[in-house]
């Protein structure tokens, strides 16, 4: 089926929330449908991304709050530029794993960067483009953490206060934008997730 515009879709919630799964599911039934998608990730998706993935998920030395903000931020412009305009120019349906949000939960609301500073940033990085669904994956941070298991990254590794309050940061910054941030409950099952998932999904490409 040929789209008449490009559709921009953003998975967000805690690391262990189902994010990957979710996209897989999604992936695929969009590929059934024959409708043109990609998925793709930040941080890393591009070649400079790769790099900067590396020192912001393994660098083992002190990151200074705004540094951390900077080089996420220094990803997503490339990955705009380089992956999501184009695709969307293309009609696609691009979906992508982690986006604004995150930096607005993690940097902003768990780490304390200022929010307005945040957003003003992400409208550089991004270049104006915004997602036309978000959804948020909503878990316990207990449980979250549990289905991660021991191989943490550097962000994972921060303690379950920290979590508890990128969960918050998420649920506020749904209840800010109800028509572009929807929240799905997590701790369920994963096909009933992916039901949900398709009833977003299926509203805003009116199928
Ligand atoms: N709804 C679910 N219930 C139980 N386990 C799940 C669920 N969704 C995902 N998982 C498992 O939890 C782990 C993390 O899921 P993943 O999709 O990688 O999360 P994320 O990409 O958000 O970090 C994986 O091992 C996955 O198989
Ligand atoms: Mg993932």
């Amino acid at each position: 089926m040929e789209l008449k515009r490009g559709y921009f879709i953003t998975f967000e919630g805690a690391d262990g929330c189902g994010k990957t799964t979710q996209a897989k599911l999604l992936v695929e039934w969009l590929n059934k449908k024959q409708l043109n998608n990609i998925f793709t990730f930040e941080p890393g998706a591009t070649d400079l991304g790769k790099s900067l993935r590396q020192i912001l998920l393994h660098y083992d030395k002190p990151v200074a709050n705004a540094a951390e903000s900077f080089l996420y931020l220094a990803d997503r412009a490339q990955h705009v530029q380089g992956v999501i305009k184009p695709a969307l120019l293309e009609n696609k349906i691009v979906i992508c794993d982690r986006f604004v949000d995150s930096t607005l939960a993690y940097q902003g609301f768990a780490r304390g960067e200022d929010i307005e500073k945040i957003n003003f940033l992400n409208k550089i990085a991004t270049s104006g483009i915004a997602p036309d669904l978000t959804i948020v994956f909503d878990i316990e941070s207990e449980i979250a953490q549990e289905r991660l298991g021991k191989e943490k990254d550097r962000l994972e590794s921060e303690g379950i206060t920290f979590h508890k309050k990128v969960r918050e940061g998420y649920l506020k910054l749904a209840q800010g934008e109800p028509q572009r941030i929807k929240v799905i409950n997590a701790n369920n099952s994963i096909e009933e997730i992916f039901e949900q998932v398709k009833k977003l999904v299926g509203e805003l490409l009116n199928l």
